[in-house]
């Protein structure tokens, strides 16, 4: 671990947008010295770590930077979207949105170990963006949403996405804006930086995304069936004033099907589970307790809104014995 690895004792905690945006001018500072006019790329999942970060090197370097945004197929219904309408079309950046859907779908296709899927997701991530990164003439750097716990737990890893990192014939120098901050400050600097709210105060989501949610082997159908119902109580949450209150909160569709019945006719379909839960460090988590109304306004609403699904349960375990994920 360097010294610019480490977060100097007197570094005061950033908990106002007035320090925030002394953070901000000292960083785009930096990164002007560091960079030149140098190019800089930088995968932009539209989580708050590699969103800040972009949205401080656009005020740096504008058009030198390259946001490459991959859509996997696995992120939750809006987020591509939002991703191209806040970065290309408002902050006017240099943005390359890859449609790598039916990429990972096919890749994925008849994987049901869970730890096989992380790895294929995670080798197919780094695969697309290199070869974004080479398309891109004279780049020299790679930004990253390294943030202080990452440095304090891996050794400096971003650990999303589970697997190696750059081909060894990549020499890029790092820009990692927001490496000594922890995500309370980097959600400040966001929201001091323009961001909208739902990402600057996004739930935690796994690099994995919808895949370790939709249990065994994808289906299409099934995935589909998560982020719907996923967006459904997401949307509920929202509306009774729970976001950003619950931890983490999401659905979960299970690779088996029970039976059920509608308009007289026997149904053969799947579960929806509904999981929400508190902790401070993910270690240990409790369940939240949803108020029943709510509970079932949204089983009232998944029943009826998402194909294939004739039952909704909540998930009242908590970690341990469970995971938070389900796989
Ligand atoms: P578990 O399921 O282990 O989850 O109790 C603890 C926290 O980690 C997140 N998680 C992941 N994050 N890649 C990630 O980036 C993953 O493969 C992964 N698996 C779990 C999970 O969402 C929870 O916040």
């Amino acid at each position: 671990m360097t010294d610019s690895n480490v977060r100097p004792k007197d570094m005061e905690r950033i908990t106002t947008p007035a320090l925030a945006k002394a953070f901000i001018d000292e960083q785009i500072k930096a990164m002007k010295e560091q960079i030149g006019d140098g190019k800089v790329i930088l995968a932009l999942s539209g989580g708050v770590d590699s969103s800040v970060v972009a949205a401080l090197l656009i005020k740096a370097i504008g058009k030198n930077l390259t946001c490459v945004h991959v859509n996997h197929g696995l992120l939750r219904k809006g987020e591509p979207e939002q991703v191209v309408k806040v970065f290309r079309d408002e902050m006017d950046a240099n943005l390359v949105y890859v449609d790598a859907v039916d990429r990972f779908l096919d890749k994925l296709k008849d994987v049901s170990d869970p730890e096989k899927k992380r790895k294929i997701i995670g080798a197919e991530f780094i695969k697309v963006f290199e070869e974004e990164a080479r398309k891109v003439e004279g780049v020299r750097f790679l930004a990253q949403g390294t943030i202080y716990p990452d440095i304090l737990e891996s050794n400096g890893v971003k650990a999303h996405h589970n697997v190696g990192g750059m081909p060894e014939d990549f020499d890029f120098e790092l820009v990692e804006p927001v490496k000594l901050l922890f995500k309370d400050e980097v959600r400040v600097v966001g929201k001091e930086l323009g961001l909208p709210d739902n990402m600057v105060y996004r739930q935690p989501f796994p690099g994995p995304g919808l895949g370790v949610r939709c249990t065994g082997a994808i289906t299409r159908d099934r995935l589909e069936a998560v982020r719907e119902s996923d967006a459904i109580l997401r949307e509920e949450f929202a509306k009774a004033g729970l976001e950003g209150k619950v931890w983490q909160y999401f659905t979960v569709v299970p690779d088996y099907r029970s039976t059920g019945v509608k308009d007289g006719k026997r149904l053969w379909d799947w579960p929806v589970i509904i999981r929400a839960v508190n902790t401070k460090d993910a270690m240990t988590a409790t369940v939240e307790e949803v108020p029943w109304p709510l509970l079932n306004k949204i089983t009232q609403r998944i029943l009826t809104e998402v194909k294939g699904v004739n039952r909704v349960l909540y998930d009242l375990s908590p970690k341990p014995c469970a995971t938070i994920e389900w796989e």
